[in-house]
């Protein structure tokens, strides 16, 4: 009893700085990362609470972050905030993309509805979700997922493409079906290759928005310094639908190298806040990936 009152207010004091809107955006997002690490009812009930927020980027994470989880107490949550029209596409978005996470098939038919959403990028999540749900059989023989996310399509069957070019092919044609192309996008980033982030990175200049931000967001996780110029081309496109622009500017943060950092810092006052907000956020992973505390942890994993 006494170790579960420590852990709740552990979880508290950590639920306390990530609801707290006098924190920093940084520190509040560090927060939410931690709960996410920490898992479990008290921590889904804290990030919950973040869906009353005025930020779309904080909001739209907190969806991920439950997603990712892959915890179904958090089903009721992430269904009430999709159905939510107040809340914004971005947001509603990510509900839609954790469901399909969770995997439970109780959110099917919700998923189902939401297909013919007003917000493109509300009805393809939806669409390329439900088709998540119909196609769980694991593919044999793909190269395996080394950054553990839950995506949402899985790699293509090893058997299905021979070359690098195939799998280029079928992610740059706009005529092949949005969760066929997510499939190449994802086995194309399981090869981890420079020359795969390259096939991925002309991925930034075609599809939908929805299609560019997920490009953008695998480039982040790819970590390939040969994708800066492009996806610093993306974040100062001021034309470019801003959840790109935002996923852009994460991926940019996670590559972190100087280059990298000089756009955030230019972007850091964009006239959109989901943009400047992100680049805000970037900054402080740039400045991680490169602090002592990092290369340490990283050091100490290599040993
Ligand atoms: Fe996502
Ligand atoms: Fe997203
Ligand atoms: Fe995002």
């Amino acid at each position: 009893m006494q170790k579960i009152r420590e852990d709740y207010k552990k979880i508290e004091n950590i639920g306390d700085v990530l609801l707290n809107t006098s924190n920093p955006l940084k520190k509040r997002f560090r927060a939410l990362f931690t709960l996410k690490n920490i898992g479990g009812p008290y921590a889904i009930e804290f990030i919950s609470k973040g869906f009353s927020d005025s930020s779309a980027l904080l909001k739209h994470e907190c969806a991920y972050c439950l997603g990712q989880m892959k915890d179904p107490l958090a089903i009721p949550k992430l269904i009430s905030v999709l159905e939510d029209l107040h809340q914004e596409p971005i947001v509603r978005h990510e509900a839609a993309e954790a469901l399909a996470a969770i995997g439970d098939q109780i959110c099917l038919p919700i998923l189902n509805k939401y297909i013919h959403d007003s917000s493109k990028e509300v009805s393809q999540t939806c669409e390329i979700a439900v088709q998540k749900f119909s196609n769980s059989i694991p593919s044999n023989n793909a190269p395996q997922n080394p950054y553990k996310s839950e995506d949402p399509a899985p790699p293509l069957p090893a058997n299905s493409y021979k070359s690098i070019e195939d799998l280029e092919n079928i992610f740059l044609d706009s005529s092949v079906p949005l969760y066929q192309r997510y499939q190449a996008l994802f086995t194309l980033r399981n090869l981890g290759t420079k020359e795969a982030a390259i096939a991925i990175a002309k991925g930034l200049e075609c599809g939908s928005p929805l299609f560019r931000h997920e490009v953008a967001f695998v480039l982040g996780q790819m970590q390939n310094a040969a994708t800066v110029e492009q996806l610093t081309k993306v974040l100062q496109n001021v034309e470019e639908h801003e959840m790109v622009r935002h996923e852009c500017a994460e991926a940019l943060g996670a590559i972190a190298t100087e280059k990298c950092m000089e756009a955030l810092i230019t972007y850091l006052v964009d006239d959109k806040r989901v943009v400047r907000e992100s680049c805000e956020v970037a900054v402080d992973m740039c400045e991680y990936e490169n602090s002592v505390e990092f290369q340490y942890a990283n050091a100490l994993l290599e040993t």
